[in-house]
């Protein structure tokens, strides 16, 4: 098959159709953490021998860094449980092209493996997206410290390091989750003692670090903003399976609280989401959380407005602000959302005032007035999490709303429409 052909765009323009009112009631299993397959898909390729990926969500953005891993020349065999095996011993093209960096910037995830390995390394430099500029800065100066040399060239971010990367001590200026990410796999196969300092400390980094150790990397301060890492000669190929994702469940148990209804989540974890569970509380929520399950019930209640401000782990996250501005588009009272990670990440409160929310934006901050019921309406998707949004408002609005757009849905939600006709959502959808 020549490459071209393995470049496949993955848009659809499907679209859901909701018609509101409902009370969520039932209970869903939460699928693999896409933010940790991600890098965890990226680290295969430091390993010396197959490594078998289990519990990865069945998303076009794991479909997208499959095809990538593909188009380098790595082997990818996939059952039908979504445990993929990756042999990455067959790698031979260096280089993220275009085509795929474009439709998904977490491919730049393969540029401190594929650089630390193999001495090379050709990105196409990812640009910004809806939610902000989103540099990527803050990694490339993390692997020149690592001895790299990077040269930006035709839309290309070009490393070259032929003696292998050297060891060092590098602050990040911001705290960056991708930036961590690539720099810890970086380091795993530099030569000597890397320190990364204001590293995050998101779970899904704990997740990576903890999948390069079952490697062999050894690292220290995993779960702290200071990672030490001493490099090895090489990693091995393991079997790991990926934590679950944290951002589904938040935003089932946010559609759950919008609708004054009841939601139990399997096979998910309470204790990385403790921020969440506190605002879902003072919204009115019930919570009983046990040995891999989540329960919430709002006992037919409507939600009292919370503000919240995000910030990184473990302060409120940046991907769970679009649901709770759709749940206090509703509740009871009036709230201040301020957004702090990504410039323009409140983008969708224009689509919810097209549903008859009262909500301003006065800079970074959303100030809302709760209203009782929205309006159906048909919106558009502008990004992951805002379309996430978008299907809650749906579900708390008299009529039928037509989301459009929904691509951005399927690159984080498996099976959205299926879980939410579980749990008694009136949604379809229809071909584009
Ligand atoms: C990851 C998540 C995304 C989440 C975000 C913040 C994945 C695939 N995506 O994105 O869902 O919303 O973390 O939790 O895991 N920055 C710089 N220079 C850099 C890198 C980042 O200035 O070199 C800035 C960004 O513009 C942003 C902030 O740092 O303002 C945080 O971004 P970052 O944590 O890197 O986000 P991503 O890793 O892209």
């Amino acid at each position: 098959m020549g490459r071209a052909k393995r470049l496949k765009d993955y848009k659809s323009m499907d679209k859901l159709i909701i018609r509101g009112g409902g009370r969520i009631d039932g209970d869903i299993r939460i699928s693999g953490s896409k933010n940790s397959g991600l890098p965890i898909l990226a680290a295969t390729i430091l390993a010396n021998g197959p490594m078998n990926i289990c519990n990865l969500p069945h998303l076009n953005d794991i479909t997208t860094m499959l095809a990538l891993l593909r188009c380098m020349g790595v082997g990818v065999t996939i059952n039908e449980k979504m445990c993929v095996e990756v042999d990455p011993c067959s790698l031979t093209e260096y280089e993220a092209p275009y085509e795929l960096v474009k439709t998904m910037r977490a491919s730049i995830l393969v540029l401190g493996p594929t650089l630390a390995k193999y001495g090379q390394a050709d990105v196409s430099f990812p640009g910004g997206c809806a939610i902000g500029s989103r540099p990527v800065d803050i990694h490339l100066r993390g692997l020149e410290a690592m001895g790299a040399e990077i040269e930006v060239d035709a839309g290309y971010i070009r490393a070259r390091a032929p003696g292998g990367l050297k060891g060092a001590h590098f602050v990040m200026d911001k705290v960056t989750v991708g930036g961590t990410e690539n720099l810890l796999m970086a380091a795993a196969l530099a030569k000597g003692k890397t320190i990364l300092d204001n590293a995050a400390r998101e779970p899904e980094i704990v997740d990576l670090a903890n999948c390069l150790v079952a490697m062999g990397a050894k690292i220290s301060g995993i779960g702290t903003t200071t990672l030490e890492i001493e490099g090895v000669e090489e990693l091995h190929g393991c079997t790991y399976t990926v934590m679950p994702d944290r951002i589904e469940t938040g935003t089932y148990l946010v559609a759950a609280a919008a609708t004054g209804g009841a939601v139990k989540l399997r096979d998910t974890r309470a204790d990385i989401l403790t921020a969440v569970l506190q605002k879902l509380e003072e919204a009115g929520a019930s919570i009983e959380t046990g040995e891999g399950y989540i329960s919430l019930d709002m006992h037919g209640r409507r939600p009292k407005a919370v503000d919240l401000i995000t910030a990184p782990y473990p302060a409120f996250p940046t991907d769970m602000q679009a649901q709770f501005t759709a749940m206090n588009a509703v509740a009871e009272g009036t709230s201040a959302v301020t957004e702090t990670i990504f410039e323009n990440r409140l983008i969708q409160i224009h689509e919810l005032n097209r549903m008859g929310a009262d909500i301003k934006l006065e800079g970074n901050t959303a100030l809302i007035k709760g209203v009782e019921r929205l309006k159906g309406a048909p919106v558009m998707a502008t990004d992951l999490r805002a379309s996430a949004s978008l299907v809650i408002a749906a579900m708390v609005a008299d009529g039928e709303t037509l989301v459009d757009r929904i691509y951005h849905i399927d690159r984080g939600y498996e099976c959205i429409e299926e879980k939410l006709q579980q749990l008694g959502v009136d949604i379809r959808r229809v071909p584009g």
